[in-house]
């Protein structure tokens, strides 16, 4: 594995991969859900190419930027044990310039749900994908569905930019309780982490409620905000079609459920695909 700093060196390890290229972007403190994304990427291409990179653009004023976690030897050695081919660590001041040309997310799904609690950071997400594969112009990107608003947008970028990539959709990774897995888990305490389970009961208890017969989108909603209960305040919990237009009916193969809630200082989402 060749560990790089600088874009040109980037450039230049890019330009001798001959064949498919697999690329994971990814902000580091990486956990078993990233390296789904890794081996899945090391399965399906002739190269691997995973981006270390804490994004400044995509955090809002006031959020954890500053404190995200950054570990960089641990990240190294998960990538060297994954056998990916080149891993990417860019400074911001090489990515950015002051007076940039920015990519702004679409005006009504970059700016409902994940959009609207933190206006702009999609704008952001996608500045910096865009950067990323011109850089690494990949075959294939793999994106984790835990992010399925981010996911929706990065693939609807590529449409409106025509861009060679293949969008690779994978499945969300938790832990034995149920937790999704995030880097942001880090901040949670015992106690906390206790509480951090009751995203994913709403969403089981909603999906058993649905087994069960339920279609009305209100209904299922109030189910999953009753399981919220438990956390410090609700963003939201809704039922959505997978293009993100809102429904009254949940149709079962087109309806992602969607939750966001604060545990103690820590935001934390999850989400169902039925
Ligand atoms: P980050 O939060 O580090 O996530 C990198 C990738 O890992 C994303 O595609 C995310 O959806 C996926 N991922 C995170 N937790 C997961 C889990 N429990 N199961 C499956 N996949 C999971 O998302 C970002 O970084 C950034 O916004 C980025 C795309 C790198 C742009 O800066």
């Amino acid at each position: 594995m060749q560990k790089v700093y600088e874009i040109a060196q980037l450039q230049a390890l890019r330009e001798k991969m001959q064949g498919s290229v697999g690329f994971v972007p990814t902000m580091g403190a990486l956990h078993a859900g990233h390296l789904s994304l890794i081996r899945r990427a090391r399965e399906e291409n002739d190269h691997v190419i995973v981006s270390i990179f804490v994004n400044p653009t995509q955090f809002l004023e006031g959020e954890d930027f500053e404190s995200y976690p950054r570990k960089e030897e641990a990240d190294s050695e998960i990538c060297r044990r994954a056998g990916i081919d080149l891993l990417f660590f860019p400074h911001a001041e090489a990515l950015y310039e002051k007076d940039e040309l920015r990519i702004l997310a679409p005006a009504i799904r970059g700016y409902i749900l994940e959009g609207e609690k933190r206006p702009g950071h999609f704008d952001g997400v996608l500045q910096v994908v865009m950067k990323l594969f011109n850089l690494t112009r990949p075959t294939r990107a793999y994106f984790g569905k835990k992010d399925a608003q981010q996911l929706a947008l990065i693939s609807q970028m590529v449409r409106n930019y025509f861009l060679p990539t293949e969008i690779v959709a994978c499945e969300i990774v938790r832990d034995e309780k149920g937790l999704a897995l995030s880097s942001r888990n880090a901040y949670l305490s015992d106690e906390e982490k206790q509480r951090a389970l009751a995203l994913s009961r709403a969403l089981r208890l909603a999906s058993e409620r649905i087994g069960a017969g339920e279609r009305d989108a209100r209904k299922i909603e109030a189910v999953m905000e009753e399981a919220l209960s438990e956390t410090d305040k609700i963003d939201y919990a809704v039922a959505v079609r997978r293009d993100f237009q809102a429904i009254d009916e949940i149709e079962i193969g087109n309806t992602i459920l969607l939750v966001a809630a604060w545990v103690g200082k820590t935001r934390l989402i999850d989400n169902l695909w039925l």
